[in-house]
């Protein structure tokens, strides 16, 4: 299996993924890719320098209306193909068009930093301060065609604090993000997941 981590930052939950890689968590990963949005995205160079991994960077172009065209002829020169590989999105800042979606599909994961389907979208950890929850936490799941919708793999609930800022909630869901991300993809390659209508058993 190929795994093309796709990202837009900081690269944190690409890191845990990449360490899990090298560690040989998770099985039979044969190449892995980075690629980013942006060429500023400090998980690049982590990427490059701290793993050895190839990283590509895929630019928008003016009206950005063909990205989705230009990721995947990149990404399909990589080897990176529906039947062979995985994509995982880790802080990936830019909506995926359907036929992109669906030409991967149930091939797509992303990370999402609430319990979905609350608080989908920007800025989960301030829609929950906002909304008064007592208890948040993060979803790994599969993308499809809508916003933060596709079928849940795994998620886990974070304590919000009554002293909580955006910043201390953040931090404290991302410290599991790092560990959902990497038990779901041990999970997915070791074809632990069986889809049934929307919902994703363990097997
Ligand atoms: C994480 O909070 C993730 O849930 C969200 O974007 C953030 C990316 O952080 N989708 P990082 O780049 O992985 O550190």
């Amino acid at each position: 299996m190929n795994i093309a981590i796709l990202i837009s930052g900081r690269g944190s939950n690409m890191k845990s993924i990449l360490q899990a890689i090298q560690g040989g968590e998770i099985e039979g990963v044969k190449d892995v890719i980075v690629v980013s949005n942006r060429s500023t995205a400090p998980g690049l160079e982590i990427a490059r320098k701290e793993f050895g991994v190839k990283t590509l960077i895929v630019l928008p172009e003016e009206n950005g209306q063909m990205y989705d065209k230009k990721l995947m002829t990149e990404l399909q020169r990589n080897e990176i193909f529906e039947h062979n590989s995985l994509i995982c999105l880790a802080g990936f800042m830019r909506i995926l068009k359907p036929e992109f979606i669906k030409a991967y599909k149930n091939k797509i994961v992303n990370i999402h930093p609430s319990l979905l389907p609350s608080f989908k979208g920007l800025h989960a950890q301030k829609q929950a301060l906002l909304a008064g929850v007592k208890i948040t936490g993060c979803t790994v799941h599969l993308v499809d065609v809508g916003i933060d919708t596709g079928p849940i793999l795994l998620q886990e609930c974070v304590p919000v604090h009554d002293n909580d800022t955006i910043e201390s909630l953040s931090a404290r869901i991302l410290i599991e993000e790092h560990k959902i991300y990497v038990k779901a993809l041990k999970l997915l390659s070791a074809n632990k997941f069986l889809l049934k209508g929307n919902r994703m058993v363990q097997i």
